[in-house]
């Protein structure tokens, strides 16, 4: 008999969207009636059609797949030449940020990427993550056995976790202490708040300071709207020594379902060795992708090359246009009776305080039982996210200002 990976055992319940999918059905199986009328505002899943500049390209490119002479079969585990200039280009050169076509690796997700990550770091790092945090961050650190059990509160024994509140502003605090792993999401999910450039500068100046690499999810960099705050960490001096990006075409491109998102390893950044010496991250990444990966498809790619088309792009626009309007109608209704709001400004999340004291979970159940509205209860997200729960702005408009008028009668 073989062996289990034991430190699955130490995971808390199961991940939260299946946790919130699997209370939902068995609501519809309980109120057929009540199901009818249910919106939902959980899961950050795109709900627009794929923007036609990216339909065409993905047509195009089955139609090349279909004839011998343009077939093809494996492509480079690393991505198409193609898209790796496309993304060099138009996400980072046009900005004035350094990052070359091959400091960019392709794959089939953000989510993915940023848990298989650990792959190339050893034992024993000192890890940091902000509380609230996207789950696959913890997750996926206890999988890998850097974690000791969960406390009664679920916090993890060897996690660093840095409070993130309204006196914050939402965005981590420095570390009092060094860490060698820090995990950062902004625009951040789930409470839609994004760091200054000011912010950014003090992370990079600590990790430059103690050794530290930041792992910068930037997924959600699109709906940035205020031009001062930045897109990429690579826009901060110093950035390209102690940081890996993780960026995702599944919330600009509408991709949730399609899959495609790509990290950014400069070739100049390094770990360090047991024996006291450095070595670079880049060619570990690489050989396990060669390793692990067989690339993303052809014809993903070619749609992900789309979204940079002058036609793509303008469709793109749209898309977020769209997705913030919802996030603005969110943040009003809110706002209007008395709920403490946050996000929704450059993130397609609404972060809101319960009211009356409810829990999160409360929260969630009152608004699946009395509003048929599906939200995701703060708490999912780690301890500091419990009285508060996140409306996700992905939706159609419609839907969007029928949440509005159920949370005015609420
Ligand atoms: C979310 O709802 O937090 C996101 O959809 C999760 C993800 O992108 O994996």
């Amino acid at each position: 008999m073989a062996y289990i990976n034991e430190n699955y055992n130490k995971l808390k319940a199961g991940y939260l969207f299946p946790e919130i999918a699997r209370r939902v059905t068995a609501f519809n199986q309980a109120n057929p009636e009540a199901a009818k009328r249910l919106i939902r505002c959980g899961i950050g899943d795109v709900t627009e059609a794929l923007p036609s500049a990216v339909l065409k390209a993905m047509h195009a490119a089955v139609d090349e797949l279909g004839q011998r002479e343009s077939f093809r079969g494996y492509g480079p585990e690393q991505g198409y030449e193609f898209l790796r200039q496309a993304i060099a280009q138009n996400d980072f050169k046009s900005r004035g940020i350094e990052v070359e076509a091959d400091e960019i690796f392709i794959s089939d997700g953000s989510k993915c990427d940023t848990g298989n990550i650990l792959d190339i770091f050893g034992a024993g790092n000192r890890i940091a993550i902000t509380d609230p945090v996207y789950p696959v961050y913890v997750d996926t650190n206890v999988m890998a056995g850097n974690t000791g059990d969960a406390d009664e509160s679920g916090a993890y024994a060897g996690l660093h976790y840095l409070k993130c509140t309204p006196e914050n502003g939402f965005v981590a605090d420095i570390p009092s202490e060094p860490v060698d792993l820090v995990y950062l999401c902004y625009p951040n999910n789930p409470t839609g708040a994004v760091a200054t450039r000011a912010q950014l500068e003090a992370w990079v100046q600590y990790a430059l300071k103690h050794k530290a690499l930041l792992l910068y999810d930037a997924a959600y960099e699109a709906y940035i709207k205020d031009p001062s705050l930045p897109r990429s960490i690579f826009e901060i001096p110093g950035a390209r020594d102690c940081a890996i990006e993780f960026r995702s075409f599944s919330k600009n491109g509408g991709f949730t379902g399609v899959r495609c998102a790509f990290v950014v390893i400069p070739k100049g950044l390094k770990g360090k060795t047991r024996d006291g010496g450095t070595q670079a991250i880049h060619p570990l990444w690489s050989r396990r992708h060669s390793t692990k990966f067989n690339g993303t498809s052809y014809i993903v790619q070619r749609g992900a090359e789309a979204v940079y088309s002058p036609e793509g792009k303008a469709e793109v626009a749209a898309l977020i246009e769209h997705y913030m309007g919802n996030a603005a109608l969110l943040v009003e209704a809110c706002r209007k009776v008395g709920l403490p709001v946050f996000g929704g400004q450059n993130a397609p999340y609404v972060w809101v305080g319960t009211p009356g004291g409810l829990s999160s979970w409360e929260m969630f159940d009152r608004m699946l039982n009395q509003a048929n509205v599906v939200i995701t209860p703060g708490s999912g997200f780690g301890r500091a996210g419990e009285g508060y729960f996140r409306i996700s702005a992905f939706n159609s408009r419609a839907n969007v200002e029928e949440v509005c008028r159920r949370i005015a009668a609420l």
